[in-house]
């Protein structure tokens, strides 16, 4: 597997905040991650891209420099809330923005917690993107976060980076923690218990130094998930996908799929600066269906469209609930679902928070052409979907798949029997 997006994102941004240079390999091709690695080189840092295997060269924690031009996230989240975080710690003003799906997407979230830490940020309703945020000495804080959201976790973790004295993170439910775990790598001092993380800042004398380290990059389970669909829909299917990121944090996706009756082994399991990677045997299997609600869906967040568009081939259907976040992402996403599964004969029940789909007893899905509204993921499901369809499906802008997954197509093209 191609390397993870999320933890591709951290190790770019904390490799130029170090002193010297890191060497990245398996770094993620996803659109989303050069985004980041383009922010951080107008930052300064000088940043080599050789295939899969990326040298940041930083200049340590007040290393940047302001950039003349706007920031451009593209597409996005993770690199424009993540690096208000950084930003904010920063005395110099910075324009961030990204592309149309994104300027939608609500930023208030990483804006209010970091204007509470000192930082002066405007934003367009004060809600969206650009935003632009004139860093300098923050404050610690102590900080409830109302939503369990990683990237809102991130950026306050990576602005108390630069604050005078101790921030605190609590989480409502927990999500992906591979900014802690790579600010523990690249030498911060950072303390977890649970859902509570605390950070020592480095504050204005600078006491705190991040080191150049030499990482590679386990693959992308979010991405995985869609040939474990795949070879799932199918009964006479066996793939081995190698080199999986297995973090805990990330895992619950494969708990929801061995319940539903999924055909799945794990081997060759290896931990690396903190992170966790294997192999998995996937086989194919009839897939029971089942709810996903409350805690478990934060831990699942990237990977409900898949399982909603797995919902008409699994025999009790999907159901998931509490998860009004999937409204907020690059698409509306529990819209894009609908829309799609009832273009292919499916029986959908759309809800705010969530989507109910019937299984096999309510029909077979046939083809359609697919609107995947830019999103990535939904171009993605689609396609396997469509794989198990009774008459072939056509993804307009199928392309989408580039902001995570360059090169999804060919590869599910080389794993697929005619
Ligand atoms: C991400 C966190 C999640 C996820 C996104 C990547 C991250 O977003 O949906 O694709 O890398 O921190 P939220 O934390 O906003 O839920």
């Amino acid at each position: 597997m191609p390397g993870d997006k999320s933890i591709s994102h951290r190790y770019a941004m904390l490799a130029a905040l170090a002193e010297g240079t890191s060497e990245l390999r398996n770094f993620a091709a996803a659109a989303d991650c050069h985004s980041t690695l383009a922010c951080m080189n107008a930052l300064g840092a000088n940043v080599r891209v050789e295939k899969t295997t990326v040298r940041v060269t930083g200049h340590g924690l007040r290393g940047l420099k302001s950039s003349w031009r706007s920031l451009d996230a593209g597409n996005s989240g993770t690199t424009i809330r993540l690096l208000s975080g950084i930003l904010a710690g920063q005395d110099f003003k910075t324009t961030i923005s990204g592309d149309a799906s994104l300027r939608k997407r609500p930023m208030k979230r990483v804006v209010g917690p970091l204007r509470e830490m000192g930082a002066e940020i405007k934003a367009r309703e004060d809600n969206f993107a650009p935003l632009e945020i004139r860093g300098g000495k923050l404050r610690a804080i102590d900080f409830r976060m109302p939503m369990a959201s990683a990237q809102v976790k991130s950026a306050v973790l990576l602005a108390g980076l630069f604050a005078e004295g101790e921030t605190i993170v609590t989480e409502p439910a927990r999500t992906r923690d591979h900014t802690e775990l790579a600010l523990e790598e690249f030498g911060a001092s950072i303390e977890r218990n649970a859902r509570v993380t605390k950070i020592h800042g480095a504050g204005a004398n600078g006491s705190i130094s991040l080191h150049a380290r030499n990482l590679h990059v386990p693959g992308d389970i979010s991405s995985a998930v869609f040939f474990i669909a795949a070879a799932s829909l199918f009964p006479e299917s066996s793939i081995l996908i190698q080199n999986v990121g297995l973090n805990p944090t990330r895992t619950a996706i494969l708990d929801v799929f061995v319940e539903m009756g999924a055909s799945i082994q794990i081997h060759s399991v290896e931990s690396a600066h903190g992170e966790v990677k294997g192999d998995l045997a996937v086989k194919g299997t009839s897939l029971k269906g089942g709810v996903i609600s409350g805690d478990t869906i934060p831990l699942v967040i990237d990977e409900l469209p898949m399982l909603a568009a797995l919902g008409p081939f699994t025999e009790e259907g999907i159901e998931i609930r509490d998860a009004g976040e999937l409204r907020v992402k690059e698409s509306d996403r529990i819209a894009a679902l609908a829309e799609n599964l009832r273009k292919m004969g499916a029986t959908v029940e759309e809800r705010p928070d969530g989507l109910k789909v019937a299984g096999r007893a309510a029909g077979k899905l046939r083809g359609a052409e697919i609107e995947p509204h830019g999103d990535h993921r939904i171009a993605m499901a689609f396609a396997i979907a469509g794989l198990a369809a009774e008459s072939p499906t056509t993804v307009y802008d199928a392309e989408c798949a580039r902001v995570s997954y360059p090169s999804f197509y060919d590869e599910l093209n080389s794993v697929a029997e005619r």
